[in-house]
């Protein structure tokens, strides 16, 4: 069974085919219209996927053989919900007019399955720690459907860290690879930011971005690459301490990354020092693609669940809901 898969929730205007051979075409364009903003603006975000949503999904199609799929999926929620808008009513109206099923996608769910495509892919029950521009949780994924929340952030996203320290330093957006790049030619230990620890397996990068901001403002503050290697540092540590904590409550010993974040390079090297068996999707299926979307639209028709075609979008969908 071929799905085609849609996603539109942020700034990538993103579709996808994927067979039971895995995937068969996968289209990312991704927006340049916030870069002068510094972050996304949803108005233009929705006009601009308006603007690319029908090249995108011919080119989709058009890689993966030309042939009709036999379902479309489309990311309903969580997301900017003008962006979301847009895929998801072209996805129904394909569906509709090819009379196919048409399947709602959960984005954080999408992201969590993403490792699923993969050789070797994690078998259930792993943990999943989802790290994204507007998230960042630890699940213990037991089954497709079934995934229990362990911890997530208390205030900021990983993502949104990355991408306002980039801000402070006039880096440009998205601040996560320039950051990542920057961080890569500094020393981790020049400075030493605070690493929060909230309660449960919860995360909390606020305080850690007000940390940079007081160092910036100091009298004698250090290269920008150490700011961003030490930055950087501390992130990938309270998700790595976050992940050894699940592992030791859980006994679950496989972990996958997933999500924006999951490019980072320290992450993808740290995850790997843990001693457990690690998961790591290469990055282009970390940031957010159509691939994930058909994928776990797929599993879910093969589960036997569709959506109606008059279901509605979801802008605050949790996982699992
Ligand atoms: O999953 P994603 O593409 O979109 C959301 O669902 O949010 O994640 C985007 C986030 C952005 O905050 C971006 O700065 C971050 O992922 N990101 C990175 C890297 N690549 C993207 N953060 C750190 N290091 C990277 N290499
Ligand atoms: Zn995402």
């Amino acid at each position: 069974m071929r799905v085609l898969g849609i996603e539109t929730s942020c700034d990538e205007t993103a579709a996808s085919v994927v067979g039971p051979a895995g995937v068969l075409s996968d289209v990312v364009h991704s927006q340049a219209v916030h870069a002068e903003f510094g972050g996304v603006v949803p108005e233009l975000a929705a006009r601009a996927h308006v603007e690319k949503i029908g090249v995108v999904v011919r080119a989709a199609l058009e890689r993966a053989g030309g042939q009709r799929p036999d379902a479309v999926a489309a990311t309903a929620g969580p997301g900017l919900i003008g962006a979301v808008l847009v895929g998801f009513s072209a996805a129904k109206a394909l569906a509709a007019g090819w009379g196919v099923p048409f399947i709602a996608v959960n984005h954080l769910e999408g992201h969590l399955l993403s490792p699923l495509l993969d050789d070797p892919a994690p078998c259930f029950p792993f943990l999943s720690l989802v790290v994204s521009g507007g998230h960042t949780a630890l699940y213990a994924a037991h089954e497709l459907g079934r995934y229990e929340l362990l911890g997530e952030t208390v205030d900021d996203a990983a993502g949104e860290a990355f991408d306002k320290v980039a801000r402070m330093l006039d880096l440009g957006y998205p601040g996560g690879p320039l950051v990542d790049r920057l961080a890569a030619t500094g020393n981790p230990d020049e400075v030493a930011f605070p690493r929060p620890r909230p309660g449960r397996l919860d995360f909390s990068f606020s305080g850690l971005k007000t940390a940079v901001r007081a160092h910036l403002l100091s009298a004698q503050p250090a290269s920008d690459a150490d700011v961003c290697a030490s930055f950087q540092a501390a992130v990938v540590d309270c998700l790595c301490r976050r992940v050894s904590e699940a592992a030791a409550l859980t006994g679950l010993r496989r972990v996958a990354l997933a999500g924006g974040v999951a490019a980072n390079g320290l992450l993808r090297q740290r995850i790997h020092t843990l001693g457990l068996e690690a998961f790591v999707p290469p990055r282009s299926r970390c940031t957010d693609n159509g691939a994930m979307i058909a994928h776990a639209g797929r599993l879910h028709l093969l589960a036997g669940r569709s959506s109606d075609l008059d279901c509605g979008v979801r802008p605050a969908w949790q996982v699992g809901a």
